[in-house]
């Protein structure tokens, strides 16, 4: 009896590697890894806001206010939730600049993006507020339900987070 391995059992083993390899190598060269989907509030904050508030939250001038202590971001949550949700267009005063520009909505994102996403930036950039829960975005998503861009004059004064009982459908 001998523990050689037979050239039959030697050629099956090269085979199964070589295939092996060929798959990674297709693999690698089709790039079949999907984007990773964004998942952090800093994750999300860089893929959807960043290129007009900018990494370091400064914005850009007379085109993007700057996120970086801002009244909009310490300030009243409900408004900043419905910001992202619907958008908002015309003019508003931001540290002593007006902007007169539109931001588009962000609706797309799920309760707990924007929350994640709010959280990262009510504390970043010197920024120092409380975090927002995704229970809050799905709150005022199903108050303010479908609904276009917020004038800025209008969105203002749109304060406050709904209650429960406010959204609950009465039977
Ligand atoms: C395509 C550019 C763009 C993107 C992307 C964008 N914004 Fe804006 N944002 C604006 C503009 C323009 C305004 C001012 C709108 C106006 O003039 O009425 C604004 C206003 C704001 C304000 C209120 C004013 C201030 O500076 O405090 C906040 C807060 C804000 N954006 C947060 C965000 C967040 C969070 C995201 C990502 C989810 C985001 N924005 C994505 C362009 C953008």
């Amino acid at each position: 009896m001998t523990m050689k391995p037979s050239s039959t059992q030697t050629s099956f083993a090269s085979f199964v590697f070589g295939a092996l390899f060929m798959l990674t190598m297709i693999a690698v060269s089709t790039g079949c890894q999907p984007q990773p989907t964004p998942v952090t509030g800093q994750q999300i904050y860089t893929r959807y806001c960043a290129q007009c508030h900018q990494a370091e939250g400064n914005g850009i001038e007379r085109a993007f206010p700057p996120i970086r202590g801002t009244e909009w971001v310490n300030g009243d949550k409900g408004r900043l939730i419905r910001l992202v949700l619907y958008g908002m267009q015309g003019p508003i005063e931001v540290q002593g600049q007006t902007y007169n520009n539109a931001m588009a909505p962000h609706g797309f994102l799920t309760d707990e993006q924007v929350a994640a996403v709010l959280t990262f930036v009510r504390s970043s950039f010197e920024n120092d507020a409380d975090p927002v829960l995704p229970d809050e975005v799905a709150r005022v998503r199903a108050a303010d339900g479908e609904r276009g861009l917020f004038l800025a004059s209008d969105l203002q004064n749109r304060l406050g987070v709904p209650d429960m009982d406010s959204t609950a459908v009465v039977p």
